[in-house]
């Protein structure tokens, strides 16, 4: 069994150690607002936070996770909506919408460490979460208003 807690809740998986965290989540955890995308470590759609950092649950062994705390989007705010999410619901950021849980937790992450970021602060941070629909121009707006 490996135990952690995900967005608050305490969860014990009985999986092989190997598994990617992204398939924990999504199939024995049931929360399917993480993405799966690449499946290499490199779109960013899976996304989540693990110990408030931003970590592609793809690439990550369930057994990296043990004890630790996780947040994917479905907990990002217990109280309602983050501001990011607000600030994406009112700039109409998504076009599809398939990448997007996966940006909104990079972002989500990276304004604790800079709660005032420029936007070259933004793009570098940013870079590493593609988006197909070529949404980028309204996540910096989106990540901006969110900040201020
Ligand atoms: Fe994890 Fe692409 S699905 S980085």
């Amino acid at each position: 069994m490996i135990e952690f807690s995900i967005n608050g809740r305490a969860v014990s998986v009985d999986v092989d150690p190997d598994t990617p965290l992204l398939w924990v989540i999504r199939d024995e955890v049931g929360l399917t607002g993480t993405k799966f995308g690449c499946g290499i470590g490199m779109c960013g759609a899976c996304t989540v936070h693990v110990g408030g950092r931003a970590t592609r649950s793809c690439i990550t062994p369930v057994s990296d996770v043990a004890g630790a705390e996780i947040t994917t989007i479905e907990g990002l705010d217990p109280a309602g909506e983050h501001p990011l999410q607000q600030a994406w619901r009112e700039l109409k950021v998504p076009q599809c919408g398939y990448c997007q849980s996966g940006q909104i937790m990079q972002a989500a992450a990276f304004l604790k460490d800079i709660p005032n970021p420029t936007d070259a602060d933004i793009d570098a941070v940013m870079t590493g979460n593609l988006c197909r629909c070529m949404t980028y121009n309204r996540i910096r707006e989106a990540v901006r208003e969110a900040a201020a």
